[in-house]
């Protein structure tokens, strides 16, 4: 069951996740060396990246033993006001010593089918597994994948309309987003949930309809992409501030 945590405002939230990426990677590092997290796309993590590039959390990452990913990218180039890769570069990693090799960006200005495939090459170097599914050891999987959620069930790019979500093998796939009538690149549910730790992030009283049908696990209808993560060997936490959902009071 996933660890639902609620703080009263979007700052609160914002300081709860940074403290939770600082605490995570801090873990990581100590455990094997290094930590491997892959940053969300949306509004939402924003404030955190923001966060985490400024006093005191900077100063808390070992920011040389850090290897950034990204849990999707819209098929734009990196300079596109809507890339997942900017929004991260700008709000943090311009701003922490982390090295340029450690960055690693879905290449969204190429034809989708290749910008997956090499970046299902590069993460699988990364991660030593050159075949087969991911495997739940430490420096072979993500120590942290942060996630967002959209207005229909969505997370990174994977649709409830889209094929990406069924994708068994492929670690990473493009999928054509109807919504946003958009090509995108997705991490898939098989290295998502071999995570060590996931951290959804939920803000907002737009989100108030989609907190209650996942958090409150109604089952009416197909389980949306968001209910399917669920990491095989590692945590799941949902950050959520009050404007999105409250814990009803325990009867
Ligand atoms: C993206 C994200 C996407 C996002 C949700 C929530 O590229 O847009 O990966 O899954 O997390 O759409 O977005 P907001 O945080 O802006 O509500």
């Amino acid at each position: 069951m996933p660890i639902v945590r609620t703080v009263p405002t979007r700052a609160a939230l914002s300081a709860a996740a940074a403290e939770y990426f600082v605490e995570t990677a801090a873990e990581a590092v100590r455990m094997h060396g290094r930590f491997t997290v892959a940053l969300s796309g949306g509004a939402t993590p924003n404030n955190v990246y923001a966060l985490l590039a400024t006093k005191p959390f900077r100063s808390r990452v070992s920011w040389p033993a850090v290897h950034v990913f990204w849990g999707d990218e819209r098929c734009v180039p990196p300079d596109d006001p809507r890339s997942n890769y900017r929004a991260g570069y700008e709000m943090l990693l311009s701003h922490v010593p982390i090295p340029s090799a450690n960055v690693h960006r879905m290449r969204g200005e190429i034809d989708p089918p290749d910008g997956a495939a090499q970046y299902e090459a590069e993460l699988r170097t990364h991660f030593a597994t050159s075949t087969g599914a991911p495997r739940f050891a430490p420096r072979e999987r993500f120590d942290l994948t942060l996630l967002g959620v959209g207005l229909d069930g969505h997370t990174a790019s994977l649709f409830p309309d889209g094929t990406a979500i069924n994708e068994r093998t492929r670690w990473v796939s493009p999928d054509y987003a109807r919504s946003a009538s958009t090509w995108r690149l997705t991490l898939t549910l098989p290295v998502i949930n071999a995570s060590a730790r996931v951290l959804f992030l939920l803000s907002g009283e737009e989100k108030r309809p989609i907190a209650r049908r996942i958090l409150n696990a109604s089952n009416d209808g197909a389980p949306l992409p968001a209910q399917r993560v669920d990491p095989v060997e590692g945590e799941m936490v949902w950050l959520v501030d009050t404007a999105a959902y409250e814990l009803s009071p325990p009867r």
